[in-house]
């Protein structure tokens, strides 16, 4: 077995290379990627002579208000909210106390994250502009806090209340309609299956492809799924889809979301079984517990949930999720596909692209501590004209995992049967049975095989060109590391806090930049830098204190030299690339860093230049802020705040005061104002005039 370097430990000696060789001038394969790359709908958008755009929006200062705060210049409005109505057999405004699963199934959900626009047709190059779009968002998470208005107290929520929390998460599809004045609204359906509206929630059913599909794992969970809901069609598994956070589009025109924190809602609830007792003797399973962080001892959960999530009665519920889900948006009957052959994590996105040769990359990460980034290559090549070929070309392939390292060189380890089990012979972990077993246990397998562990992987990024062929530069925010690495792992190393063992926190995170070897999507080496390193530039001092008193590192250089200009950068969650190549990072814990709520940062990627960074914008108070994305014409920037009120501006939870003090109000009023219960919501940022956004 061999244990690679944690990443932080390869970006120090890499950078001290660096240095050593005259910085970027030493790599060779360095991409020059904005030459033809393109924001993922902006087919027919690229500025003429193309080339690096630097964007000339003037930066705002931070601040702790309860709005959204763009440029000068700039507006913003709400499109759209948790419980707003997609269909006619609703109606708004949402009464939040009086939502039940069957409503909820027709309303759009909560906790928004990764947002993707589809044009009315697809067909590469993408058509330009467009004044009806098809939205998708996921809907990551509840929080009982935030839920229920009227609610005294956590016993109020009772299993159809949760039922509906849960019916609230999965995946909206909504057409977007766009006025003459450039405003953007939703087009509500008259009921379910008229127009392309949908709601797909755990309650979904979903088709299972790829090697692990027949695993009994999942044959045995199915069955407990399928026991809850009745009707559900032949070959059909009524589990859904959850913990849906980021994700990506096919170039086929399909949505891939991401199951990330599926472990917390399975609990073991009711008395121990046989079934539980034979998972707690289960090597496999309880090492699957163990990496994902679920448990199989007793933990009885304080609310209600359905009975697949108790895993007494189903212990291998949990590895119905962790996967890359395929919607099609276009078709309100589609089944989505949970594809296997990405292998189970904590998936954060599913950014594609095309390698050179036509095979089909999907970049994942990992967002866990010490996980790591994968890439997965597509055995057959993408066909333009077969729309339904292409359907399957994600059932198979093989999956790789990025090993960096210390020389700035880097590869794509496959992850493969005969190479897994000859790296975990003689170790503790389990042998991997068959194919099945190796996408389910994939986390285990990367480890095995040498895969670098990192900061929290999160939005991994790949910018494509017209026809969706990869460019060869690939971005990985690796968003935190708050607990202090020994020596060897560890973050990329800033002065001043690196502790007696070695070791050092990376509380600002980072963002890693990968070439691929040829500019080649489908390359099994690479080149990497550290694009940003999260930090202040403008800090006098090596060592910031956070809000709550921490005292972290934070300098934004990396062997002396600063990575970037500007604005303070923390917490890189997501991101999309402008026609101009300049990265728009949305951020998911920025005010415990610095003083500031979650922001939109913008920095240009030319390696030629030192980013100058610009805060775009500041969401309101207790939020997180996902999903950015752009129209194909790039004049309107829509963008996801997740859970505003949340947290207040102190940084306290909203949870840890709601029930103490009954008939408290969440610290947010965010989007409706007025003291209004805070949503979840998409809004969308325009210039005044009409303009291009960030030009
Ligand atoms: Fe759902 Fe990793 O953020
Ligand atoms: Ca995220």
């Amino acid at each position: 077995m061999s244990r690679a370097p944690h990443v932080n430990e390869l970006i120090a000696t890499r950078l001290s290379r660096r240095g050593l060789l005259g910085g970027l001038t030493a790599l060779p394969l360095l991409a020059t990627l904005p030459a033809c790359a393109v924001n993922r709908v902006g087919a027919e958008t690229q500025p003429a002579g193309s080339g690096f755009r630097m964007a000339t929006f003037t930066s705002i200062a931070p601040n702790r208000s309860d709005t959204v705060s763009v440029p000068p210049g700039y507006g913003f409005a709400p499109l759209i909210a948790w419980g707003d109505a997609l269909f006619d057999t609703v109606s708004d405004p949402v009464d939040l106390d009086a939502l039940d699963r069957a409503e909820q199934e027709q309303r759009f959900g909560t906790h928004n994250d990764m947002l993707a626009l589809f044009p009315q047709t697809w067909a590469l190059p993408l058509a330009p502009g467009g004044a009806r779009q098809i939205l998708c968002s996921n809907h990551e998470y509840y929080e009982p806090s935030l839920a229920y208005p009227s609610a005294r107290s956590l016993s109020e929520f009772t299993e159809a209340r949760m039922s509906a929390l849960l019916a609230g998460l999965g995946v909206s599809v909504v057409a977007l309609q766009q006025d003459a004045q450039g405003g953007w609204s939703i087009a509500r359906d008259a009921e379910p299956g008229a127009g392309v509206n949908r709601r797909i929630t755990p309650f979904t059913p979903v088709a299972f492809t790829g090697p692990a599909a027949n695993h009994p794992w999942i044959t045995a969970a199915s069955e407990a799924f399928n026991r809850a809901e009745p009707d559900v069609p032949n070959g059909s598994v009524a589990c859904g889809t959850l913990a849906n956070c980021a994700g990506g589009q096919t170039p086929w025109g399909t949505f891939l979301t991401s199951e990330e924190n599926f472990q917390s809602y399975f609990r073991v609830v009711s008395e121990p079984t046989p079934a539980l007792a034979a998972a707690r003797n289960d090597a496999r399973l309880v090492a699957d517990a163990a990496a994902f962080g679920y448990r199989l001892a007793e933990s009885r959960p304080s609310l209600p949930r359905p009975a697949p999530y108790d895993l007494s009665a189903n212990p291998t519920g949990p590895a119905l999720y962790g996967w890359v889900v395929e919607i099609d948006p276009y078709d309100p009957t589609s089944t989505p596909r949970k594809l296997t052959s990405i292998g189970r994590k904590k998936g954060e996105n599913a950014a594609t692209a095309l390698a050179r040769d036509g095979r089909v990359v999907v970049y994942q990460g990992d967002d866990q501590i010490n996980e790591f980034t994968y890439k997965f290559i597509s055995h057959g090549r993408f066909d333009p004209s077969d729309r339904r070929a292409n359907m399957a070309l994600l059932d198979r392939g093989v999956l790789h995992v990025a090993r960096l390292e210390a020389d700035g060189s880097g590869r794509w380890i496959p992850i493969t049967l005969d190479a897994a089990n000859a790296a975990v012979a003689g170790t503790d972990t389990p042998a991997f049975l068959d194919e099945g077993d190796l996408m389910i246990r994939a986390r285990a397998a990367a480890r095995a095989l040498g895969g670098t562990p990192m900061d929290r992987p999160e939005d991994v990024e790949a910018p494509v060109d017209r026809n969706w062929v990869g460019q060869g530069a690939v971005y990985i925010p690796c968003t935190k590391g708050t607990t202090s690495q020994p020596p060897a792992p560890g973050r990329p190393v800033r002065p001043g806090e690196t502790d007696a063992g070695g070791g050092q926190r990376n509380v600002p995170g980072h963002i890693l930049r990968i070439h691929e070897a040829g500019e080649d999507c489908g390359a099994d080496r690479f080149v990497w830098d550290v694009f940003l390193m999260g930090g202040d530039p403008e800090a006098t001092t090596p060592m910031g204190t956070t809000p709550e008193g921490v005292s972290f590192a934070q300098s934004v250089a990396v062997n002396g030299r600063a990575t970037f200009t500007g604005a303070a950068l923390a917490a890189p969650d997501n991101l999309c690339f402008d026609t101009g190549g300049n990265a728009w990072i949305t951020t998911d814990g920025m005010g415990s860093v610095f003083d500031c709520n979650d922001v939109v940062l913008v920095a240009g990627t030319d390696p030629e230049r030192t980013p100058e960074v610009k805060r775009f914008l500041v969401g309101p108070v207790g939020c997180e802020i996902t999903g950015p994305v752009f129209t194909p014409d790039e004049t309107t920037f829509f963008v996801a705040i997740q859970h505003p009120g949340s947290f207040d501006v102190q940084l306290n939870g909203f949870s840890d005061s709601r029930w103490a003090t009954p008939g408290g109000r969440p610290p947010s009023s965010f989007p409706d104002g007025n003291g209004a219960w805070p949503r979840s919501c998409v809004i969308a940022v325009r210039r005044l005039d009409g303009a291009r956004v960030g030009v």
